[in-house]
């Protein structure tokens, strides 16, 4: 199937304060070099928000990472659990169509999508609550046919059984997942054979029926409220005050992330919404601005991209800023770091977690860093 950006996409995203201080907070997971890894989870939790994933919610997520927007795309497009076109506001069915489904009756599961939904896939049905499509396998091919429905799978299904589904969820239940034949997981029809002793003092059901059941959210979407926003692994992560583990971090304004090839005026913070976020009450970000440029001195800017944690389009916003050599940031104060940590939006706390001071003063007298010496190695920000 072709998967392509859907023809119709709105102007904008930005991240709920709630989803942006968790995508936040995700970031801080990745070694140095490698935030790109939160790629997935930062999708997923787009997709989350808002349903689908459109293509500025694509490109904010690039831009948090610090990626070419074409990077982002490719991982968007390439797996089935990213929907780029809108979805059914009460659930997405993907019924399963490989072989062990499909000579089980994954074929009369479509044909009750068809039926009860919308005549082809990714339609959507007329009341907008459902959308449909046959996807690969889904590794439960022992319960075949099966779907996945939301977050959960319903296992030996028949047409009718699907029909049913449907409507249930059509009129406001979530009918439980796991096998809808009786088994409790995917042990023979006719009863157990071995491991008999397991068939007492078990849950009631299946350990991911039993889970789905507990979480109670397979097609509830997740809005960042549901756990707290705790991020352990980051001692200075900007979204987790470590002080403050198990209370969830400060609102933040839900800006979409400033572009690198953005050219703010050089007084002005690099934020969006800035005066959103004064209207909101929120307080001004702590610290002192540094002394910015206008223009790189000659002999031009240094490759900001050897400080460990600035990579291509940081370094890019921190020209636009007026940031361009490593004696700026090796003179900055401890209220400069603070101000620089509070304004690189979408790089928040880079400065202090990388310790940018430090390895610019190395810098600037002319000393490597074992970042740096790595950096031009391996050239790493080679496209
Ligand atoms: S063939 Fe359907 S789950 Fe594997």
């Amino acid at each position: 199937m072709l998967r392509r950006l859907h023809s119709e996409q709105p102007d904008s995203f930005a991240f709920t304060p709630d989803n942006q201080a968790w995508a936040e907070a995700q970031i801080t997971k990745y070694p140095e070099g490698r935030q790109a890894s939160a790629i997935i989870p930062l999708l997923w939790r787009a997709q989350e928000q808002e349903g689908w994933l459109t293509r500025p919610a694509i490109e904010a997520v690039a831009d948090m990472l610090d990626l070419a927007y074409i990077r982002a795309l490719e991982v968007a497009s390439f797996y089935f659990m990213f929907q780029l076109q809108p979805v059914g506001s009460v659930a997405h069915i993907q019924v399963c169509g490989t072989t062990s489904c499909m000579i089980c009756g994954a074929e009369d599961l479509v044909a009750v999508c068809k039926d009860k939904i919308a005549p082809k896939a990714h339609q959507l049905s007329v009341d907008g609550k459902f959308s449909w499509e046959e996807v690969e396998c889904l590794g439960s091919c022992a319960n075949a046919p099966m779907a996945q429905i939301g977050k959960d799978y319903y296992e030996d299904l028949t047409a009718a059984r699907m029909g049913e589904i449907i409507d249930e969820l059509a009129a406001g239940t979530v009918p439980t997942p796991g096998p809808q034949n009786g088994r409790y997981a995917s042990e023979p029809l006719s009863g157990l054979t071995s491991l008999k002793e397991f068939d007492s003092g078990h849950t009631k059901y299946n350990a991911s029926v039993q889970l789905a059941t507990d979480i109670g959210d397979t097609v509830k979407r997740i809005d960042g409220t549901e756990v707290p926003l705790l991020a352990p692994w980051g001692k200075a992560n900007a979204s987790a005050d470590a002080s403050n583990a198990n209370e969830k971090p400060a609102a933040k304004p839900a800006a979409k992330v400033a572009k690198a090839k953005a050219k703010p005026k050089a007084d002005a913070p690099v934020t969006k919404n800035k005066s959103k976020e004064k209207q909101k009450g929120n307080p001004v970000p702590a610290g002192t601005k540094p002394t910015l440029l206008s223009e790189a001195r000659d002999g031009g800017a240094d490759d900001l991209k050897l400080i460990k944690g600035v990579g291509p389009k940081l370094e890019g916003v921190l020209n636009g800023i007026g940031v361009f050599h490593y004696d700026q940031i090796a003179a900055w104060s401890d209220n400069e770091v603070a101000w620089a940590d509070q304004n690189l939006v979408g790089f928040k706390g880079r400065v202090s977690r990388d310790n940018w001071v430090t390895q610019a003063q190395a810098l600037a007298r002319g000393e490597e860093t074992e970042f740096s010496q790595r950096a031009k190695k391996d050239d790493i920000y080679k496209e």
